[in-house]
C-alpha cells in the first residue's frame, strides 16, 4: 500500500503523543512568530494534523479552527481536544481551497509543516489571503528547503564528523522518502527557498520575519548530528 497522510495518521498521532522533540521544537518555533496573548483573535491552523499547533494557539486565548484533508488526522485532533480548555473547531478541508472558512474572517493563519505538503502553493496562498482580514498574517514553518531537499542524507567518513549531503535542491516537486520511520514516506512537495518567498510577495504578502532557528538543546541531545543546521524555515508575512 502506498502511504498517505491518512494512512500514517495513527502513527503520526502516536509519535506526537509520546513526545517528539522535533515536533515540539517546530511548534515552539512557530509560536515564537505569534504574540503571547491572542485573546479576541481568530486563527486558522492549516494542515493541523493531530492538533499540536492548534491546541497551543488556543491556549494563548485565540478562537481557533483547524483544517486538514486527512479525516483520520481530524479524528485524532478532535479526540485530543475533547472538552479541554481552549477547544478547537476542526474540519476536513483542503488548504488549497479552504471551503469551510469565510472570506476576510481571520487575524492569523498558522501552518506548521503543512505548506510543504500542499500540491499547489499558489492556490494555498490565494486561499490564505482570501480568508485573512486586511493586515492579518500568515505564520508558517516548513522543513528547511536547503537541507531537507529530496533524499538529503547523513554521511560520515572515518574520523570525520557527520555531514549532511544535499544533491537535489533544485528538483522541485513531489517526492517520497524511503525511510519507513519518517513522516515524509507519505510524500512531500519540495520547493526552493526563493519559490516560497517570491510566491508570498506575488500573492500580496509583506515579509515580516524569516528565521532559521538552531535546533533546540533537546533536539541536539536526541540527534547530535543535527547541531549546526536549522531543521526548519519559519516565516511570518502580513497581508498587504
Ligand atoms: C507534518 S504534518 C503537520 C501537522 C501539524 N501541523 C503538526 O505540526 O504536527 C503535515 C500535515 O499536512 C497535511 N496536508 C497534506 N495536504 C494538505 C493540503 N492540501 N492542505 C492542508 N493540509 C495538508 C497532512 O494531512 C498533515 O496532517
Amino acid at each position: 500500500m502506498t502511504d498517505s497522510w491518512d494512512t500514517i495518521a495513527d502513527w503520526y498521532a502516536g509519535l506526537l503523543r509520546t513526545g517528539s522533540v522535533m515536533h515540539e521544537f517546530n511548534c515552539n518555533v512557530l509560536l515564537k512568530l505569534l504574540p503571547d496573548k491572542l485573546g479576541g483573535c481568530r486563527v486558522l491552523d492549516l494542515g493541523c494534523g493531530e492538533g499540536i499547533v492548534a491546541r497551543a494557539v488556543a491556549a494563548r486565548g485565540a478562537s481557533v479552527a483547524g483544517i486538514d484533508p486527512s479525516p483520520r488526522m481530524i479524528e485524532h485532533a478532535r479526540a485530543a481536544d475533547a472538552g479541554g480548555p481552549g477547544t478547537v473547531v476542526y474540519a476536513v478541508d483542503d488548504g488549497c481551497v479552504l471551503s469551510t472558512v469565510a472570506t476576510n474572517s481571520l487575524n492569523w493563519v498558522t501552518a506548521g509543516l503543512s505548506l510543504n505538503n500542499v500540491p499547489d502553493l499558489d492556490a494555498a496562498l490565494a486561499a490564505v489571503r482570501r480568508v485573512l482580514m486586511a493586515r492579518g498574517s500568515l505564520a508558517f514553518t516548513v522543513p528547511h528547503p536547503c537541507f531537507e531537499a529530496p533524499h538529503a542524507a547523513w554521511t560520515q567518513a572515518t574520523g570525520r564528523p557527520v555531514r549532511r549531503i544535499v544533491g537535489d535542491y533544485l528538483a522541485e516537486g513531489f517526492w517520497r522518502s524511503d525511510n519507513p520511520e519518517g513522516a515524509r514516506r507519505a510524500g512531500n512537495q519540495h520547493r526552493t527557498l526563493s519559490t516560497y518567498l517570491t510566491a508570498l510577495v506575488r500573492h500580496g504578502f509583506v515579509l515580516e520575519t524569516v528565521t532559521e532557528p538552531s535546533p533546540s538543546a533537546q533536539v541536539v541531545a536526541a540527534q547530535p548530528h543535527r547541531a549546526g543546521l536549522p531543521p526548519f524555515l519559519a516565516v511570518r508575512a502580513r497581508r498587504a
